[in-house]
């Protein structure tokens, strides 16, 4: 059936080619030939969505196609972007911009940001306001529904690999905690320690292990427990029939060429491997928690995610209809640099390229002052005359995410493009800002108790009505 859907869509899809061709040839009006433009992008874009892969004329679906994620239509230029892996050639990081083209997602545009401040009645987060979270899809379907008082959930998660988190992996939970503040809706949190198990050489035990003690850190985002199931897969896969059921559906309607085509996986990737993206999504349908949900198949899900986590989710919104449920909607943010530059993520496994929360404020000024990539000059006499480039430079984009007044970062954006403000000035204030963020972290998380990870982390009602 999914072989006949990527086919009749291909087949719109040449047709629709075919015709802007002779509309152009013929010289016809412009906005017929415009008209007949935007139908054919908008095909292109949902092809894109359901099959994953770029539409190209004389190329039908083969469903065994590895997905252009991965591949490069121009010579090993194009950036890689997919769960596993994050590498630009840039400077200044990934072209986000092209990527919204590539997954046929939407941009978070200042229209939007109004709206969200319209209907949430709060100023938008940093993380709007400054284009971190930058791509989506439906979200303006979530608003137009909240407006008419149908309210939402949210539904994100982490992958326990190890204890050691680092402040990129805050992000998503900073800005999750910031929307269920403003919409007031419950939010599940999915620890993916089976995935961990799968992927990395680790034992099951110490997979679990790190959600739990993830969950701590989690929790320290400052999360309302009446509002927040967080989960581990190893324990409520086990003990959630509903749960359960959802997985066995999802996994019935995608087949082996699709995950092939979304993931890449190949004939030598264990069989936990390939069911997986079946578990990350079934928390996207809210029947997965009857115990918040009353049973209930239709409430809406909204996920704010890293856009490297998009794959899985066009698997889940590809699916969801043929299942009987809504299509999930998203959010997307950038990647958090590593302290050597944007070519790359931070990474928990090297220590020198990330800030860790466990970091001391010793640490930190080592760090940034050691690793952080400067976008200034080499001698003072130079960055003076010339100015340094904040768009290259890891302590002006850290303050992008970290520093709350904007007019103070536009000045700090100034000065240092200007050469008034040097590097170890920048790099002081970068400083200066993580020091106490991270205190104040750790604070909070020696405050979580093993009896508050127990209470978010069992199944129960939410202080909602549904
Ligand atoms: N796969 C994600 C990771 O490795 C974890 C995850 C599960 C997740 N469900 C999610 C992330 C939903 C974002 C949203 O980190």
């Amino acid at each position: 059936m999914h072989g006949l859907l990527f086919y009749g869509l291909y087949e719109q899809l040449t047709a629709q080619g075919d015709k802007v061709r002779s509309l152009k040839t013929a010289k016809a009006d412009k906005a017929d030939v415009d008209a007949a433009i935007q139908l054919l992008l908008k095909l292109k874009v949902d092809y894109k969505e359901v099959t994953g892969q770029d539409y190209k004329a004389g190329c039908p679906p083969s469903g065994t196609a590895v997905s252009n994620d991965r591949q490069s239509e121009n010579g090993g230029e194009e950036d890689t972007v997919d769960p596993w892996n994050v590498a630009t050639n840039s400077a200044k990081g990934v072209d986000y911009d092209k990527l919204i083209v590539r997954f046929g997602s939407s941009k978070i545009d200042q229209e939007l940001v109004d709206r969200i401040e319209k209907v949430s009645g709060q100023k938008p987060h940093r993380f709007l306001r400054r284009g971190i979270f930058f791509s989506h899809r439906d979200m303006n379907q979530v608003l137009d529904a909240y407006e008419k008082q149908k309210s939402f959930y949210l539904y994100t998660g982490r992958g326990p690999s190890s204890q050691a988190m680092h402040v990129g992996h805050l992000i998503p939970f900073v800005f999750t905690k910031w929307l269920q503040d403003v919409f007031d809706i419950p939010l599940v949190i999915q620890l993916t320690d089976d995935e961990k198990y799968l992927w990395k050489d680790l034992s099951l035990e110490d997979c679990h292990r790190f959600a739990e003690e993830n969950a701590k850190d989690i929790i320290a985002c400052g999360f309302d427990v009446n509002k927040t199931f967080i989960f581990s897969d190893l324990d409520y896969m086990g003990s959630s029939p509903e749960f359960y059921r959802n997985v066995v559906k999802v996994q019935k309607h995608v087949t082996f060429n699709q995950v092939k085509g979304i993931f890449g996986f190949s004939d030598s990737d264990c069989i936990g491997k390939i069911s997986f993206p079946a578990i990350q999504a079934a928390p996207a349908f809210s029947s997965s928690f009857p115990q918040i949900f009353k049973g209930r198949k239709d409430v809406q899900c909204l996920i704010p995610c890293a856009i490297d986590q998009d794959p899985y989710f066009r698997m889940t919104r590809d699916v969801a209809p043929r299942i009987g449920y809504p299509k999930p909607a998203l959010l997307h943010s950038t990647f958090f640099p590593a302290l050597q530059g944007a070519q790359t993520k931070m990474s928990a496994s090297d220590a020198n390229s990330s800030i860790f929360l466990t970091d001391t404020p010793k640490q930190i000024k080592n760090k940034v002052n050691k690793h952080a990539f400067s976008g200034g000059k080499d001698t003072i006499e130079e960055h003076r005359e010339q100015g340094g480039n904040p768009d290259i430079d890891v302590a002006f984009m850290y303050l992008t995410f970290f520093m709350e007044d904007d007019e103070q970062l536009e000045k700090i954006r100034q000065d240092y493009t200007s050469g008034i403000l040097l590097t170890g000035e920048l790099k002081k204030m970068l400083i200066e800002t993580l020091q106490p963020m991270i205190t104040a972290h750790q604070e909070n998380r020696k405050n979580v108790t093993d009896e508050m990870v127990k209470q978010f982390m069992t199944p129960r009602p939410l202080n909602f009505n549904f």
